[in-house]
């Protein structure tokens, strides 16, 4: 099985960044909770198996709070999604931050699972709230996972 490293996120990155969210999101911005987010201009972490970028986790940390912006493993089941997560949770906890959150949209049933099997808790609903979000990235579609309607966000949190 591939082995991986992963490592905090340098300047260098940014434009590896933008062609992974390209490529995966369709787009390189992100909206969560109504904020327009770059994630080639946040730090966080990359994993890499043999010098190639198989995994990406951008963070925000404001205050006390850390927000995971984006989480993408394109090789997945080899733990790097685990690992991103803990090492994120430890930047957090040594820059005093007491919660780490997350945003995620209502179709995706695998993130869900995996975030709850890893302490996470649903904080908040936020019905309809991808209308809105729409308003500020027209490009976000209509339909998700399995064709699931792309149309609310879900918080989840866990307390650090
Ligand atoms: C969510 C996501 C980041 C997880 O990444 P990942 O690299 O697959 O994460 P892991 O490998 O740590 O864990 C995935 C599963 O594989 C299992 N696994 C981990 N290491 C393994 C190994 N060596 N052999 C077999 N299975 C393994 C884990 O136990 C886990 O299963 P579980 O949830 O039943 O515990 C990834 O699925 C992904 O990119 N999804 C699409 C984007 C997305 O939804 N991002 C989050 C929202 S922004």
């Amino acid at each position: 099985m591939a082995s991986f490293k992963i490592r905090l996120i340098t300047p260098n990155d940014a434009e590896k960044i933008v062609m992974l969210m390209k490529q995966h999101w369709g787009s390189t911005r992100v909206v969560s909770r109504g904020r327009v987010h770059c994630p080639e201009k946040l730090p966080g972490f990359v994993a890499r198996v043999d010098h190639k970028s198989v995994g990406l986790l951008t963070c925000n940390i404001n205050d006390k709070d850390c927000e995971i912006v984006t989480f993408d493993s394109a090789s997945e089941g080899l733990g790097i999604g685990s690992a991103s997560l803990e090492a994120v949770r430890k930047v957090a906890i040594s820059t005093g931050c007491k919660r780490l959150w997350w945003i995620t949209t209502n179709d995706n049933t695998h993130a869900l699972r995996f975030y709850q099997k890893r302490g996470f808790r649903l904080a908040a609903l936020y019905p309809n709230q991808l209308e809105k979000s729409r308003l500020l990235k027209p490009e976000i579609p209509l339909a998700g996972v399995d064709g699931i309607p792309l149309r609310d966000e879900i918080e989840l949190e866990t307390t650090l």
